[in-house]
């Protein structure tokens, strides 16, 4: 027997196949980054919930906790140049799908429902073919209802390892995963968006931890040793001024890519900012034994500590010979870099819509179906948001707007975008890295690569890359910004 739901969702999917030709165009090519030949790691995924104690260990469970593995927090590692063959299985009682946050995967890998797969439905797999072409820091998370799903804690770091990087000469390595929970004291969740945060700032958790913990971690590493201190803000709100108490820190990459090393007091304010999905690494040089170096989020009111760094001389770890404090560069980025001379400029404003939009398919609003129909294209049912005028998904959720531009496969392009609302917007763009060329309201700022940028109120940002063929998505990577209409997409053939 086949139920009006599952008929329903049936002739939506057909309406999903007959809808891409049309709107979505035809399909361009999906470019592979690495060679056939490259090494093949073989990755079984599988969604799921559990029970976790969030709170503590002597406080109640928090049930429907969102994991890959059953592992919060988890972390895949592999080589640079490895082909990560990934057999998705999705245990959720929800649609999902993975999207690969940073990586140049082919498009159709990309994990981005409905444009270039369909979602995956509970009990379903689907097999991602992840190139890992450049070594750096990333975090792989579900692309649709982001704001629920990585809200209950579904995503993964990923980081890709240079073997040329040990060249660089640090002594240790620590991440720092920032995430949020919206938890009552009974451990359980509250509702992950209101519409007052998704019209504003978003939604902020309550409880605010650094790798899971709710107690800042204290880390033991070598005295006098440089230490490559790795953040990850994993969190859909959460938005941090990243900085040390130290004077012996330098800035040494961006959304995992190299570049020369920035003294943290050449950086306005002595600080980086970093906001939902961005990545940086720092370069932390530790003082005497028994010292200790101290990392903060310096945009709240009272600086938030996020992690200790302890200064040991001990058994199994110990001081480094006292030197001179100097940089240590990471070696430079390999990515496809754009052709200034050349690129054609396009200019958007990010902007709130044009009025909370409810976003209607064609079925009487009450119809549990039509709740289904919306989640089974990963939208929002409401939109304040938009990118020069459009939204995701306007009206009929049927209907995705269309792309903001359609591009040529190689050629450059600068991106200029202008932040005309009142809130801070850090801007992604799916399979590329691009360079940002400029921050009109921190001029001295030097160039760098990265995969979100931040967009602060009334600033004009440009970025510059190399067009490689796909449906890419171009969106705010705070969730509820992006669920509720500022996102689009470029069509490049
Ligand atoms: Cu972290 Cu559209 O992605
Ligand atoms: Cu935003």
């Amino acid at each position: 027997m086949i139920s009006r739901r599952g008929l329903l969702l049936g002739s939506a999917a057909a309406g999903l196949v007959s809808f891409a030709p049309s709107a979505i165009g035809q399909v361009p090519a999906s470019i592979d980054t690495l060679p056939a030949s490259a090494p093949v790691r073989n990755l079984s995924l599988v969604a799921r919930e559990i029970d976790a104690h969030l709170l503590g260990p002597d406080k109640p469970a928090t049930k429907r906790v969102a994991t890959y593995d059953g592992e919060l927090f988890k972390m895949v590692r592999a080589p640079r140049g490895t082909r990560l063959i990934v057999d998705f299985e999705n245990q959720l009682p929800d649609f999902t799908t993975v999207h690969w946050h940073g990586i140049r995967a082919p498009y159709l890998f990309d994990g981005v429902a409905p444009i270039t797969q369909e979602v995956v439905k509970p009990g379903e797999r689907f097999r991602y073919n992840v190139p890992l072409p450049d070594p750096g820091f990333y975090f792989f998370h579900p692309h649709c209802d982001e704001t629920g799903q990585v809200g209950r804690g579904l995503f993964s770091a990923l980081v890709v390892d240079d073997p040329a990087d040990a060249k660089a000469g640090y002594d240790a390595e620590c991440f720092i995963v920032v995430k949020d929970w919206r938890l009552g004291d009974d451990g359980q969740w509250l509702e992950m968006s209101t519409t007052d945060g998704a019209a504003t700032t978003g939604t902020f958790g309550n409880i605010r931890t650094t790798n899971g913990s709710l107690t800042a971690p204290r880390v033991e590493v070598p005295a006098y040793g440089d230490v490559r201190v790795r953040t990850l803000i994993a969190d859909g709100t959460r938005v941090i001024d990243f900085g040390c108490d130290t004077d012996d820190a330098f800035l040494i990459a961006i959304d995992g890519q190299a570049l020369p090393p920035v003294h943290f007091n050449d950086l306005p304010d002595g600080i980086w900012r970093m906001g939902p999905a961005m990545r940086a690494d720092a370069q932390v040089r530790m003082p005497a034994p028994g010292k200790e170096v101290q990392i903060f989020d310096y945009r709240s009111a009272e600086p938030f500590l996020l992690t200790t760094l302890v200064a040991v001389d001990k058994k199994g770890m110990r001081a480094k010979s006292r030197t001179a404090l100097k940089a240590k560069p990471l070696p430079p980025a390999k990515v496809p870099l754009p052709d200034l001379k050349s690129a054609k400029r396009m200019e958007f404003l990010l902007q709130v819509s044009a009025g909370a939009t409810a976003v209607s398919p064609p079925l009487p609003a009450d119809d549990p179906l039509s709740k289904a129909l919306i989640d089974s294209m990963c939208v929002g049912s409401t939109t304040h948001w938009a990118i020069s005028r459009d939204s995701w998904a306007v009206q009929d959720a049927l209907r995705l707007p269309p792309p903001l531009a359609v591009l040529d496969n190689g050629t450059s392009y600068v991106i200029s975008m202008t932040n005309v609302t009142k809130h801070v917007h850090p801007m992604h763009l799916h399979g590329h890295i691009f360079r940002v060329l400029s921050h009109s309201k921190k001029p001295k700022l030097p160039q760098y690569l990265a995969d979100t940028v931040m967009v602060e109120p009334n600033e004009t940002v440009e970025i510059a890359f190399k067009a490689v063929s796909g449906n890419w998505v171009f969106h705010c990577h705070i969730l509820e910004h992006m669920d509720t209409g500022l996102m689009g997409w470029f069509r490049i053939s």
